[in-house]
């Protein structure tokens, strides 16, 4: 009978944490350069969709800078328990609208 071949699993939550790459590897920091990290996979599986979701998460940060100016928790927070993904399941926001931006997009 054949042996079961040994899992091997990527952590990309872990590999995305490395502090032998990342300056302050905890840190949130959407100005980081050069930013190697592995959220969209690495290889021939790199993930096929990766320009479509930064084109969507660059708009959605530039609507949050017109259109809010601040936002608050208002719900408790729901971790993801995955080695394929580090998140939330839930979390609650309100934001403060900022009219002004409104203003912008009518001219
Ligand atoms: C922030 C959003 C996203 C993240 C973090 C993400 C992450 C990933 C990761 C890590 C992989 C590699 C999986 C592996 O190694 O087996 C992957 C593959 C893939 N992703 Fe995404 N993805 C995102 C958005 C999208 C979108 C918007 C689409 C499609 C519109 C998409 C379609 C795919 C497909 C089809 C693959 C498989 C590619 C292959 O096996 O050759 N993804 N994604």
């Amino acid at each position: 009978m054949l042996e079961e071949p040994p899992a091997v699993t990527l952590w990309h939550a872990s590999g995305n944490r490395d502090e032998r790459v990342f300056d302050r590897p905890g840190t949130f920091d959407l100005g980081r350069t050069p930013n190697r990290h592995m959220a969209f996979g690495y290889g021939p599986h790199f993930c096929v969709g990766s320009y479509l979701a930064r084109v969507e998460i660059a708009e959605l940060l530039m609507a949050l800078r017109d259109f809010a100016t601040g936002i608050e928790q208002t719900g408790e927070t729901r971790r993801i328990r995955s080695n394929f993904l580090t998140g939330l399941s839930a979390l609650s926001v309100r934001f403060r609208p900022d009219d002004s931006g409104l203003k912008e997009v009518d001219g």
